[in-house]
Parts: C-alpha cells; structure tokens; sequence
C-alpha cells in the first residue's frame, strides 16, 4: 500500500466516522420528535436504539482511520435537512425518508457490494457490524413511513425526493468532472473505485427505493429524472 493509498482509506474511513456521528444525533432527535406527535408509534424506541448503533459505527470508522494513519476528530454537528416550507410533521416524514429509506438503503447496498470482495480482515468485520444494524434502520424508516401513509396523504414527498438525493451522496459522485482515479487496490481497505459506487446507487435508487415510496402513493418520475440527468 503506498502512502496516497493509506491517505485515501485514512480519509475515507474519518469521512465514515462523522457520518456515523451525525446520523446518532440525527436519529435521537428525531426520536422525540416523532414521540411528540405519536407516541404510540414504535418508531421512536427503534430509533434510540438506532442511535446508539451509530455510535458503536462511529467507534468502529474512528478505529480504522487511526489505523490508516488518521486519528479520529471530534463529532460533527447534526443539522435538521428538511426544507422550511413544510411544517414540523411533514419535516419529520422528510427526514425520515431522506436519512433511513434513502441513505440506510443505499448504504446496505454499498456495504454487501464491498463485502462481496476480497476485503482486509479488519476491514471487514467492520463492514460486516455495520451492515447488519443498517438494514434495521433501514426497515425503520419505511416503518415510519407506513403510519404516516395510513394518516394522510404522503404524495407530496415525491417532488422533495431529488432534493434528498442531492443531499445523500457526495456532491462529486456523479459529477463528470471528477477526476478522482479508479484505484481498485483501495477495495480491499473498504473504499469503493467511483464507478462502482455510482452504479450502485443508481440501481438500489431504481430497484430498491423508487418501488418503495411508489407504494405509498409517492411518484417516482422525479426521482428517475434526477438519475437520468446524472448518469447520461
Ligand atoms: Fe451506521
Ligand atoms: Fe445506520
């Protein structure tokens, strides 16, 4: 592994980490959140439980990209992503969907294409902690979803879906203008090479999430219009 290598996995691995913090704070807070308007849902349990999962990952990045050669820094500060125009439950439901239907799903997608390499040893029991929580917070995200589905009427989601995909990815990775080198020995270290990465977030985007929210009435054509315009 050559020094850029280590650097590139280093900083991949300190990136994970503050998202892994952000996304624990994210999910306490909307804990209460969601308990405030339906404190019968189960939701909000799951999401305290969901909380302290991102912490454990967060541990788990900080170690990796010490190891790389990248001491871990202190916690990022969480910010709520909903725009203004909604009101509060509303800018629930928008986070929710954004943080656990979109992110959780693309990132289960990410993770068990990584494992189907031939990854590190450390790496990948890393890897493999993550995933298995990731697919509940995932499940607990279209569990939110369904109980507002079942309420009222969710369809208007549909046009703020781009908006959240924006907000998911990296801002460079479907840009054309990245330069970032396919570096395939970084696999093994747990970074995914750009290509790869965008093929499968669009196809977990198409396959996975988009039949989703269709089945609460959200339409998926602005969402597939965003894709369209980013992978031509
Ligand atoms: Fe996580
Ligand atoms: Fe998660």
């Amino acid at each position: 592994m050559t020094g850029t290598q280590r650097r590139k996995a280093a900083d991949a691995w300190a990136f994970r980490t503050r998202v892994e913090h952000e996304a624990a704070a994210r999910f306490s807070r909307l804990a209460t959140e969601i308990s405030r308007f339906d404190p019968l849902s189960p939701v909000p349990a799951l999401m305290r439980r969901a909380a302290e999962d991102e912490h454990r990952h967060a541990t788990l990045c900080a170690g990796l990209a010490a190891a790389y050669g990248t001491p871990a820094t202190a916690s990022a500060n969480e910010v709520p992503i909903a725009p203004r125009a909604l009101g509060a439950r509303a800018a629930v439901l928008y986070e929710v969907v954004a943080a656990c239907c979109i992110t959780e799903t693309e990132s289960v997608a990410t993770l068990t294409s990584l494992l189907a390499e031939e990854i590190d040893p450390g790496v990948e029991k890393v890897l493999r902690a993550i995933a298995r929580d990731e697919v509940v917070h995932g499940r607990m995200g279209w569990a939110h979803l369904a109980r507002e589905a079942a309420r009222y009427d969710v369809s208007f989601l549909s046009s703020w879906i781009p908006e959240m995909l924006s907000g998911s990815v990296e801002e460079t990775l479907f840009s054309h203008l990245d330069a970032t080198p396919e570096d395939r020995d970084l696999l093994r270290h747990g970074v995914l090479p750009p290509s790869q990465k965008r093929t499968i977030f669009a196809r977990t985007l198409e396959e996975v999430v988009v039949p989703g929210l269709e089945q609460f009435g959200i339409d998926g054509s602005p969402a597939r219009a965003w894709l369209c315009a980013r992978i031509r």
